[in-house]
């Protein structure tokens, strides 16, 4: 069901992270030092947001081909902290509709110096698509492909556990509820695993568990209390109705009986576990108002991180396209 393809499109020649369309492949210093610069653009509400001008003079199109809140406002405010331009497509009224390919689509913003493609796409591929098909010194950064990857969420996801429980080694993480439809478990998964988290388990009915040899390492559980006892961190998964057949539909009722988080059921994972959600949240469904809204949830801090990464994301990204221009000015030159 997944293909992940992206990683080694998403390097330059010398190795530089030119796109980020999938965080497979990327190694353990990679994703230490993307965490640590999102730690640095950190703050918190009240604070003033970090600005610096990393992205001066460049521009930013948000093409969304999926809703989002979170995510796409993030990116906005990300770019904008850094210095860009930023463009939005309002999608329904844009020329995909009208018959426009996604390429010709791209092409005419490319044509309109755009220098940064954040897409999300219902489709798997369409990130490595575009990546293959533009300039050189442009980037594609994948903000959610299908059920299989959703890079920045992953990156978000770790930072914030990192924040809470310090390094990953010692900690068991339970990722509960429609995993196989997640490109969020894939990616935040992907991120531990590399990252060595202590114990990784997938928590979910049997029907919604991913294919066997998809994030190899996780221990995987069919029962919510046996998958969440002694864990240290527990992230709900909303469930993806939109990617299900008419036959796997799910009835709400039964799901939060038997799989939602909720603060009789959290008793079974340590007293000092944090409770994450990407959101957005179906209050009742996979967790509960209680928890969500009580002292172990940390999905506000959440969103927070989800600015600091994607503005660690842009820089890192406009810095190695900047630095192969120079150095192809210089073998040119
Ligand atoms: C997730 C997504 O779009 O994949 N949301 C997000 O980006 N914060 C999760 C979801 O839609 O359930």
């Amino acid at each position: 069901m997944t293909t992940d393809s992206g990683c080694d499109l998403q390097r330059d020649q010398a190795g530089r992270l030119r796109h980020l369309l999938t965080l497979e492949g990327l190694s353990r210093d990679e994703l230490s030092h993307l965490l640590d610069l999102a730690q640095f653009y950190v703050r918190f509400p009240g604070e003033l947001p970090a600005r610096d001008q990393s992205l001066w003079g460049r521009t930013v199109a948000n093409l969304f081909f999926e809703p989002s809140t979170r995510t796409r406002v993030s990116f906005e405010l990300a770019a904008r902290r850094l210095g860009a331009d930023v463009v939005n497509l309002d999608l329904h009224s844009s020329s995909r509709v009208k018959g426009e390919t996604v390429l010709d689509t791209i092409y005419t913003l490319q044509a309109m110096q755009v220098d940064v493609f954040v897409m999300r796409d219902a489709e798997p591929g369409l990130p490595a698509y575009v990546a293959q098909s533009v300039a050189a010194h442009v980037s594609v950064l994948n903000a959610g492909e299908a059920h299989v990857s959703h890079p920045t969420q992953g990156l978000l996801d770790v930072l914030t556990i990192r924040q809470r429980k310090g390094d990953v080694s010692g900690l068991s993480v339970a990722i509960v509820g429609d995993v196989s439809h997640s490109r969020v478990a894939r990616s935040t998964g992907r991120a531990l695993l590399t990252l060595g988290v202590g114990e990784l388990r997938l928590v979910s009915p049997s029907n919604l568990m991913p294919a066997p040899g998809e994030l190899e390492g996780a221990a995987r559980y069919t029962t919510l209390a046996e998958g969440i006892r002694d864990a240290d961190v527990i992230m709900a998964l909303r469930i993806q109705h939109e990617r299900m057949s008419a036959s796997d539909a799910l009835d709400k009722e039964s799901f939060y009986r038997e799989w939602g988080i909720s603060t009789e059921n959290l008793r079974h994972a340590r007293p000092d576990a944090i409770v994450m959600h990407p959101g957005p949240m179906n209050r009742g469904v996979e967790i509960t108002s209680e928890v969500a809204d009580g002292p172990q949830s940390v999905i506000r801090q959440q969103v927070t991180n989800g600015v600091a990464v994607r503005m660690a994301v842009l820089a890192t990204i406009v810095r190695n396209v900047q630095e192969r221009n120079v150095e192809a000015g210089r073998r040119a030159g």
